[in-house]
């Protein structure tokens, strides 16, 4: 059987080797491709599923439709590391080959339990109508890296209350329970979060939804995750159907989350603050966290949206996911820091610092494709000053401050191929002060920037040409002063 050209259930082993091998090399002959990110080895990746720690070393899924840039019939891929930052392909975690998986091995979670590791996730099943039947479904991983599913699902009926839009399982241990908040629509089509328990990760009860102060917030919420953090709970997930608002919820969906009092499992409430939007930029999406050996609250996030087309389709592959992200709190804020492990990539290193009026400067030995580039500006009287780059002749993305309207706005108008252009070409968001710190991380085709220490992050894809790869420092409007380290990520 050929390759499925669109929305499709098709099987990996239902296509053939020769199929297989002739998507491989479009998608390795594609400019595009990522270097310091997980993407996908062909076709479509979105969430990351199942972060941990187990056995030594950082585990982490993602869903992955093998065959085409397209959300056809989903499988867990799995990838390993010990650094957070070289990752390993390991190959199929989950194949959706049972009843209770039949169209997708859906998004889930991952924890230790007797040794071994447990991966919670969302089985997906379709009728002859095509109408969706969610399962709860188990596998089991042990040390050698043996993954066997269970032959039953361990949920097979949505409750009282909610649609089939019932999904993402996303679990932790508590006083020797497990428990797992889980997506749902409301039948009256709005999202919310419930909470499932079990004390052997077998057997599963639904305690029932979590209260929070969003009743109306969008039609339905991805991809929950909850977890505490210097005495508070913090509820992360991914709405659907937020209207934008000035500067907020741009993308076709949000995520983000809201910070709160311990969560109260027995009344099942969470009192909270606002939502907050956990990125600024154009593609982040159903982030998922885990606590390490250390620790640290690690976040990573797809670098992507649902229903959005991206240049490298017609290479056969589409999406990556985050660099890692340490999380922490400020002020009821999460923080977002990149993993030091990332430094070990560094190579090159190049300086540079000057003071610049109404001017756009270049400096020898900053330009690339794949870098870490960290530039403090001093705000003089410029009235608008930031950095261009994977610049050329015509192309250019710009992460700047503008000192009127006392934003930072990351602008992808010029950035190369357009990507979503009805959601709009720039992201902005206001900012305290007028001297700012941006730490861009660069590969083929993205960039992540992290605004004063993480205080802020905007995650792009961007698809310019190879060629386009200047660096250039600008103030406009009077003069800022900036200070700048280049490292080349090779
Ligand atoms: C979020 C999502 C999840 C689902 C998975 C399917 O992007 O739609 O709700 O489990 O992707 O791939």
């Amino acid at each position: 059987m050929a390759l499925p050209r669109g929305k499709s259930y098709i099987r990996l082993d239902q296509v053939s080797q020769e199929d297989i091998d002739n998507l491989i090399i479009r998608v390795n002959s594609c400019t595009w491709r990522q270097t310091f990110h997980i993407q996908p080895v062909s076709g479509l990746l979105n969430d990351p599923n199942g972060f941990c720690f187990y056995n030594g070393e950082y585990h982490l899924y993602y869903q992955w439709h093998p065959l085409g840039p397209f959300h056809g019939l989903k499988y867990w891929y799995h990838t390993k590391s010990t650094d957070l930052v070289n990752w390993t392909n390991v190959g199929i975690a989950i194949k959706p080959d049972e009843y209770f998986d039949s169209h997708g091995a859906y998004s889930g979670s991952a924890v230790e339990h007797n040794g071994n590791l447990y991966l919670l996730y969302t089985g997906n099943t379709r009728d002859e109508n095509l109408v969706r039947h969610p399962y709860l479904c188990i596998a089991v991983m042990d040390e050698d890296g043996n993954i066997i599913k269970s032959k039953k699902s361990v949920l097979n009926k949505v409750p009282e209350g909610y649609t089939e839009h019932f999904r993402d399982p996303k679990l932790w241990k508590a006083d020797d329970k497990f428990y797992a908040v889980i997506g749902a629509q409301r039948t009256d089509k709005t999202g919310g979060v419930c909470l499932l328990s079990s004390s052997d990760l077998l057997e599963w009860k639904f305690e029932g939804e979590l209260a929070t102060n969003l009743e109306h917030f969008g039609f339905m919420w991805e991809c929950p995750d909850y977890f505490e953090m210097d005495d508070k709970g913090i509820l992360i997930f991914s709405p659907q159907g937020l209207e934008p608002v000035g500067d907020l919820y741009q993308n076709i969906y949000q995520a983000g989350y809201v910070v709160g009092e311990k969560l109260d499992l027995q009344r099942r409430e969470l009192i909270h603050g606002d939502f907050i939007e956990l990125d600024r930029g154009f593609d982040f999406y159903a982030p998922h966290t885990m606590k390490d050996p250390g620790g640290r609250r690690l976040m990573v996030a797809w670098m992507g949206l649902p229903e959005i087309e991206y240049p490298s389709d017609i290479n056969g592959w589409a999406n990556c996911l985050t660099i890692m992200r340490e999380l922490s709190l400020r002020d009821g804020k999460l923080i977002q820091k990149p993993v030091p492990e990332l430094q070990s990539l560094r190579k090159n290193k190049v300086e540079a610092a000057d003071i610049i009026r109404d001017e756009n400067k270049m400096v020898d030995g900053f330009s690339g494709v794949t870098y870490e580039l960290v530039c403090e500006f001093e705000q003089g009287d410029a009235l608008e000053y930031g950095i261009e780059f994977r610049a050329g002749a015509e192309e250019k993305t710009v992460i700047k401050y503008d000192a009127i309207q006392k934003k930072i706005i990351l602008d992808r108008t010029l950035s190369g191929k357009v990507i979503g252009s009805t959601y709009g070409t720039e992201r902005k968001c206001r900012i305290a002060g007028d001297s700012h710190k941006f730490q861009l991380f660069v590969d083929s085709s993205s960039v992540e920037i992290f605004v004063d220490d993480g205080e802020e992050t905007f995650t792009a894809r961007i698809f310019p040409d190879i060629r386009s790869q200047e660096i250039r420092f600008y103030a406009m409007g009077g003069s800022a002063e900036f200070k700048a380290v280049k490292w080349d990520y090779l």
